[in-house]
């Protein structure tokens, strides 16, 4: 009881937005619990050798994941499944090769399209569901497959999902290996000049996370084929006038902190100037640019990223590109494949209550279900975390639980499977 006395001090002494997991860092105890239930969440086993080197990576991430927590205000971070991973491993979760490839210049002297204020494509259904490349270094056929779905959607009217699969067998056949990294418009010189513009449908063709033979499915590009591609210059202008009309493939440098990315405005300084990650933008508006990742849902805003405007984006501008589409003269008659349902948040990263009653808030920022469920922490979260653990008296057991989670018979907010 001692300890928690100590701690809870802590707590109020704090700022106004105390961080739970800086409080839980605290102790070596409420650490390894806090470690014992995230692997309980991401369904995580290690041998006992093994675990003793995760539980160090854990902290650690956990530690990064505090500090940026408290000196944010535009984004929060969360430990995530690449909390626990080795630098190899979360560098297999990207794989750009930039090797002979440079940031394009502006091409401003070419005038610029007039664009809307905002664009977000996700709006129009215009974006397929979000995917999880895995520990295979194929962003590159993901950066490249996303920024070619909506375009193709714009051109013809409908949403199409492409064959990752197809591009990560075929388009270094016989030459590397898809899942060591690749450049996204490679992709479409490869449809341009190996498929007469073609690219197989994904349910033809699906994703199996390593690369194999190369094999045609069925073909899904119908009313347009892929013609080439272009290159977008190098500045935020160009490519808010590019993505006004359509996805773009984009690339921008992960890092260790982009990597804990959880929701709000992205922000990252601690870039070292090389871009190794593919991915989609995918809409955009005063404040951000929206992309699409390929980490599953659970990374991030729902699988999405928002980046700042104005910003360099660890080079998200400079290396984009689109490909070129050349109508057939048929028209795609089949029906549309599914569409991610993600709206984008607000801007403000404090705004963990999702509705509910008005006197029943979380005062922490990083409260999450998962670390709920930790009776030795129970005093902290019942202050802290008091909507999203479900500690609420004002009603409060008949308020909304946090997204996720379900209300158990004991009246906490917990997952369902921890019920
Ligand atoms: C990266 O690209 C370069 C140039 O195309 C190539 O020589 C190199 O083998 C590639 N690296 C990997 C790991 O595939
Ligand atoms: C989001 O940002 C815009 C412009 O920076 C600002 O006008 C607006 O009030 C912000 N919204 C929230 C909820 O913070």
């Amino acid at each position: 009881m001692k300890t928690f006395a100590v701690l809870l001090c802590l707590v109020v002494a704090g700022a106004a937005f105390e961080e739970t997991m800086k409080t839980i860092l605290k102790s070596p105890r409420s650490t390894l619990q806090l470690y014992k239930q995230f692997k309980a969440k991401e369904h995580l086993k290690f041998s006992s050798k093994e675990d003793r080197k995760r539980f160090r990576q854990f902290k650690k991430s956990a530690k990064l994941v505090a500090d940026l927590n408290e000196h944010s205000n535009t984004v929060k971070y969360a430990v995530n499944f690449f909390s626990t991973m080795s630098k190899a491993e979360k560098a297999q979760y990207t794989g750009l090769n930039i090797t002979g490839h440079f940031a394009h210049k502006p091409k401003l002297s070419a005038g610029l399209q007039s664009a809307p204020a905002s664009k977000l494509w996700t709006e129009d259904k215009a974006v397929t569901k979000v995917q999880n490349q895995g520990g295979c270094g194929s962003c590159w056929s993901f950066g490249a497959i996303a920024g070619l779905e909506t375009r193709y959607k714009v051109f013809s009217g409908k949403l199409r999902k492409f064959a990752e699969q197809e591009y990560l067998d075929c388009v270094y056949e016989g030459t590397a290996n898809g899942c060591d990294g690749g450049w996204p418009d490679d992709c479409y010189t490869y449809s341009k000049n190996k498929r007469a513009g073609q690219l197989s449908s994904q349910v033809s063709y699906p994703y199996k996370e390593t690369d194999g033979t190369c094999k045609f499915g069925t073909n899904a590009l119908i009313a347009y084929r892929i013609s080439g591609f272009t290159e977008v210059g190098g500045t935020e202008a160009e490519n808010i006038a590019a993505l006004a009309q359509g996805s773009l493939s984009v690339a921008f440098e992960v890092t260790d902190n982009s990597q804990q990315y959880s929701s709000g405005i992205m922000k990252d300084t601690t870039c070292s100037g090389s871009p190794n990650h593919a991915v989609a933008a995918v809409g955009y508006t005063p404040e951000y640019v929206l992309a699409k990742n390929s980490w599953g849902d659970a990374w991030g805003e729902g699988g999405f990223i928002r980046f700042a405007r104005n910003h360099h984006n660890c080079g998200l501008f400079q290396y984009s590109s689109y490909p070129s589409l050349t109508g057939t003269g048929y028209a795609d008659t089949n029906a549309e494949d599914a569409a991610a349902d993600y709206t984008p948040g607000d801007n403000s990263s404090s705004d963990t209550s999702g509705g509910g009653s008005s006197t029943c808030v979380d005062l922490a920022i990083d409260c999450d279900a998962w670390m709920c469920e930790y009776d030795s922490l129970k005093s902290i979260m019942q202050e802290w975390c008091q909507k999203t653990c479900g500690y609420c008296t004002d009603g409060g057991s008949s308020g909304e639980c946090a997204s996720g989670t379900i209300r158990c018979s004991d009246g906490v907010c917990r997952h369902e499977h921890m019920c």
